[in-house]
């Protein structure tokens, strides 16, 4: 049977008069319900580690907008827990976590064998998922893309400009790579895992990409990225991965070729008419509003969202936001923002 899902058909390569759509941190703090569900959980974390009620978050705005995907509730940051640091968060900070600059912290960590143990529950949630999801809705499992999981694992939380993990990579280069394999091998096991339980399509999140220039990016962000796909290529065939080298600026040009990746998710400093031109020729892209306008609204949100579905209306597009939403967005303009792709 032909495929019916439209994410996937997308991810196909096939060109739809309406782009499929779903948006990152659908299921986040804008949102009552997410909040009143987290409130229930406790605590961020105790939220992912819960199947039930991260299935339920995951499923919110699947039920309140029609979402043509749903992305697993979890954290790029669970994989270096599982490796053995310590994580936690800071209300209104962001996460903390051991830090990495020696051998001997290098040292502490656990075999990627081990992180099963820890990351078991969200096996559990893909699994749920699947089972609970609209027939319609394609489930996306995802994990950090190495780079930006070291510079939070070197520096121990998010950095403006990941200067520690810079730093190191220049200081103790050998540790930093052996860091970065580490990493590269864990979120192997770990898609590959989410996999086997359900999850469709993979999307590998490298938020600080364009913090590397040169041959550093290609070594740091291309090369695992590289890795990690043809492994899960390899293991599932067929399995579409969807790469998301965060503020790549021109080196989005060639990144799915180099990469093997189905899609490339774009951010908003890119411009959709110089994308479609340079990156879409290769394949699938997403992105690429910006956020703010799910905080703003009005007659430019309308705009922009028009303006970029036309511009990518000649190829396989998945709309989406070229970033997270914020927990200041308005729930009714995410409505808005729907409504203009779905309906012009
Ligand atoms: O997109 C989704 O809805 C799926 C779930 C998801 C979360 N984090 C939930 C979350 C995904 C895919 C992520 C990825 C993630 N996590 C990234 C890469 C994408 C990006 O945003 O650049 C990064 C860098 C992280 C690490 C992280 N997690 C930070 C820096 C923070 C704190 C900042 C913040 O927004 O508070 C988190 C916390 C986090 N992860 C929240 C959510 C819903 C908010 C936690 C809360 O409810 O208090």
């Amino acid at each position: 049977m032909a495929e019916q899902k439209k994410l996937l058909r997308a991810l196909a390569g096939e060109t739809q008069d309406v782009p499929p759509i779903w948006m990152m941190r659908q299921a986040g703090r804008y949102l009552p319900e997410y909040r009143a569900t987290r409130a229930e959980a406790g605590d961020f974390l105790s939220l992912c580690y819960n199947p039930e009620l991260a299935t339920e978050v995951t499923l919110q705005p699947i039920r309140r907008y029609g979402f043509d995907a749903a992305i697993l509730f979890a954290d790029i940051l669970l994989v270096p827990q599982a490796l053995g640091a310590d994580l936690w968060f800071v209300t209104g900070e962001g996460p903390r976590l051991s830090t990495i600059t020696t051998e001997a912290d290098f040292a502490k960590l656990g075999p990627v064998s081990d992180i099963h143990e820890t990351l078991n529950p969200i096996y559990e949630t893909v699994r749920l998922l699947s089972s609970a999801l609209p027939a319609e809705t394609t489930l996306i499992g995802f994990a950090g893309a190495p780079w930006t999981v070291a510079t939070y694992m070197i520096a121990g939380r998010g950095t403006p400009d990941q200067g520690p993990a810079h730093l190191l990579r220049r200081e103790n280069n050998a540790l930093f790579e052996a860091l970065l394999g580490r990493i590269t091998e864990a979120t192997i096991e770990y898609l590959s895992m989410q996999i086997k339980a359900g999850a469709e399509v993979v999307k590998i999140f490298d938020s600080w990409a364009g913090s590397l220039s040169g041959k550093a990016f290609e070594k740091y962000a291309l090369e695992p990225c590289r890795q990690i796909t043809e492994a899960l290529k390899q293991r599932h065939p067929g399995i579409p991965v969807i790469g998301f080298p965060r503020e790549a600026g021109d080196k989005y040009v060639g990144f799915a070729k180099a990469t093997g990746v189905d899609c490339v998710a774009l951010d908003n400093s890119v411009d959709p008419a110089w994308a479609a031109a340079h990156v879409q020729v290769d394949g699938c892209v997403q992105g690429n509003l910006a956020s703010r306008h799910m905080v703003t609204g009005g007659q430019e949100l309308v705009d922009d969202t028009r303006r970029i579905v036309k511009a990518f209306g000649n190829g396989p597009h998945i709309f989406n936001l070229g970033h997270g939403i914020t927990p200041d967005a308005d729930p009714d303009n995410v409505q808005r923002m729907i409504d203009a792709v779905r309906d012009g």
